[in-house]
């Protein structure tokens, strides 16, 4: 063998080897109490115990405690903060850790952006009426909203634009989580994430 040759093969092994690394990236999306954080954390579960697979949450509350604990809730701080995570998420997925992401990111755009940048990057859309998610009000903090002592709610004072096309719709009022987890896992399964 020439050592041009050798030298193109262990360069296509290393790239090989670098592509049966990559993980992905879940990115929940959805109101406050729709159930981003709960099907997620059990996915997470689903990903370690069932298949041996790498994966680390990332969550808006826990995320805010630290990362972003500088960061509000108006559109800019909003976008900010999914923009850190989203420079979190592709260093992990592609290193082969799978991310599990739940955060509100009610803005489309930056979702957008995300996608681009992010490493095998699913679009899950946690999809619940407000009203159910202000019943359910885990937080108190729909309470709280309507009654004025919380800014920029969202869902309330502040939007979410609905995702257009997302890989993956849970709708969290009408599905036991149970079933919501599995037709995360039937997509990473169907799509030759597993
Ligand atoms: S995001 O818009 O920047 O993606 P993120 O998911 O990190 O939001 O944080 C949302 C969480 O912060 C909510 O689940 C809720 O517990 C808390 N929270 C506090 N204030 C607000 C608010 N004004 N709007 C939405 N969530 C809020």
């Amino acid at each position: 063998m020439s050592e041009n040759n050798e030298h193109v093969m262990v360069h296509e092994d290393k790239w090989e080897k670098q592509n049966e690394e990559e993980g992905f990236t879940l990115w929940f999306t959805g109101l406050s109490g729709s159930g981003k954080s709960a099907v997620a954390d059990r996915v997470g579960l689903r990903l370690e115990e069932g298949y041996g697979h790498k994966a680390e949450r990332l969550d808006g509350d826990i995320v805010r405690q630290h990362l972003t604990a500088d960061l509000g809730f108006t559109k800019e701080d909003r976008n900010t903060n999914i923009k850190r995570v989203s420079f979190l998420a592709e260093l992990l997925s592609r290193n082969g850790v799978s991310v599990l992401a739940s955060f509100i990111s009610p803005y489309r755009e930056r979702r957008q952006k995300t996608r681009e940048q992010v490493t095998n990057f699913i679009e899950v859309f946690v999809k619940c009426p407000i009203d159910v998610c202000a019943e359910r009000d885990v937080k108190g903090l729909y309470e709280k909203a309507r009654r004025g002592e919380i800014e920029n709610f969202t869902g309330i004072s502040d939007p979410y634009e609905e995702p257009e096309n997302p890989e993956i719709l849970l709708e969290t009022h009408e599905e036991e989580i149970d079933e919501s987890v599995q037709k995360v896992i039937d997509y990473l399964d169907d799509n030759g994430y597993l």
